[in-house]
């Protein structure tokens, strides 16, 4: 299985690859092709990285390759790992962090189109994570645009965690969490379906408002606050849960939750990258179908999925769309 990982030299390239290497995504069994995408300034960097993951010995780790070219770097790809982006530096406008970003994923996605596997699997993991993807499966038209997602699992881990030390269950007996919309502060994290232990949740509206909801939206400020730079480890760890997922299949009974290509569901405009509960079988995700939606959650779903047009609109603006979006 050839896998390209971009970004490769930044924080969470370092968290991911050697746990992609030592088979925690694919399982033991499966051999693995390491292709990595850095810029030219990063090379030397990617090269030292890939020198570590030769002294680990992986015995599934087949081959590494760097590159600072898209083109060969997605070459043969089934699985492609979008980490590598444009961070928001001071003084920087949100269309210009769209502008940048654009300017990556477009000519990206046109590679994956070109060179990729028939089976390439795209997780964008770089913010703005599901403008990203839209970005890149815009300029890829001969790949299936359900092949394009956009990291919400994060979320949904971090969801299910701060349930867990709420309500004093464990983690593994929590299941059915959702979160909706776009991987920013506007997300909603939804308990209304979420059980404990096979059984509805039962917390006070007012801790979900006011403590749970806040807490899973803005916990990835609250980690860049803490540590001086964003999540890296359980963003690896989440992009290493999504791939497995869908590669692999969710388990029964419960759902995750990822960034897809709506379908038109759920009141979410068509061609829009947000995330929804999904299973996963056979290799495909599948929205969870005719969940019951209230009007606190209708609100919420509908302030994150205006955030995400937004964004579409604006990257239509600066011309970043190809044809499919
Ligand atoms: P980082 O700055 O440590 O690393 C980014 C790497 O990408 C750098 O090595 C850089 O050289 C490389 N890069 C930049 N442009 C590239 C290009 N065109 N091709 C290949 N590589 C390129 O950042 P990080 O901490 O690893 O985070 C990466 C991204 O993931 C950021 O956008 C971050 O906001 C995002 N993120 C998303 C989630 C999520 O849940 N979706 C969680 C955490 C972080
Ligand atoms: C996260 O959720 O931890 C990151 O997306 C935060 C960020 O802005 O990099």
């Amino acid at each position: 299985m050839r896998i390209t990982v971009t970004g490769a030299a930044g924080q969470i390239g370092y968290a991911l690859l050697f746990r992609i290497a030592s088979g925690a995504m694919l399982g033991p069994d499966e051999p693995i092709q390491l292709r990595l995408l850095e810029v030219p300034q990063a090379m030397r960097a990617a090269e030292g990285i890939a020198m570590e993951l030769d002294d680990c010995a992986f015995p599934q780790l087949a081959s590494i390759d760097i590159s600072d070219d898209a083109t060969s770097a997605f070459d043969g790809a089934s699985i492609a790992l979008l980490v590598g982006s444009r961070p928001r530096t001071a003084g920087m406008e949100r269309g210009d962090l769209l502008a940048a970003n654009g300017g990556i994923f477009g000519p990206q996605g046109r590679a994956i189109n070109d060179t990729a596997a028939e089976d390439i699997r795209v997780l964008v993991v770089g913010n703005p994570a599901n403008t990203n993807a839209l970005i890149a499966a815009s300029h890829a038209p001969d790949v299936p645009a359900s092949r394009f997602t956009a990291m919400t699992r994060l979320d949904h881990n971090r969801a299910l965690s701060q349930l867990a030390r709420h309500t004093g269950a464990p983690v593994s007996s929590l299941t059915r969490m959702t979160i909706w919309g776009n991987h920013s502060a506007t997300q909603y994290p939804d308990l209304s379906h979420a059980l404990v232990a096979g059984d509805p949740v039962s917390v006070q509206q007012d801790w979900v408002e006011s403590e749970f909801i806040p807490t899973v939206a803005r916990r990835g400020a609250a980690i860049i606050e803490a540590r001086g730079s964003s999540s890296a480890a359980s963003a690896a760890n989440a992009a290493i849960e999504h791939l497995r997922d869908w590669i692999g299949g969710t388990p029964d009974g419960d759902w995750t939750s990822a960034g897809i290509v709506s379908d038109g569901s759920y009141g979410v405009p068509a061609g829009l990258v947000s995330s929804f509960p999904v299973t996963s079988s056979g290799g495909e995700w599948a929205l969870v179908p005719d969940l019951s939606i209230d009007a606190f959650s209708r609100s919420r779903i509908d302030a994150s999925v205006a955030e995400l047009l937004d964004e579409r609109n604006a990257v239509e603006a600066l011309g970043l769309l190809a044809g499919r979006a």
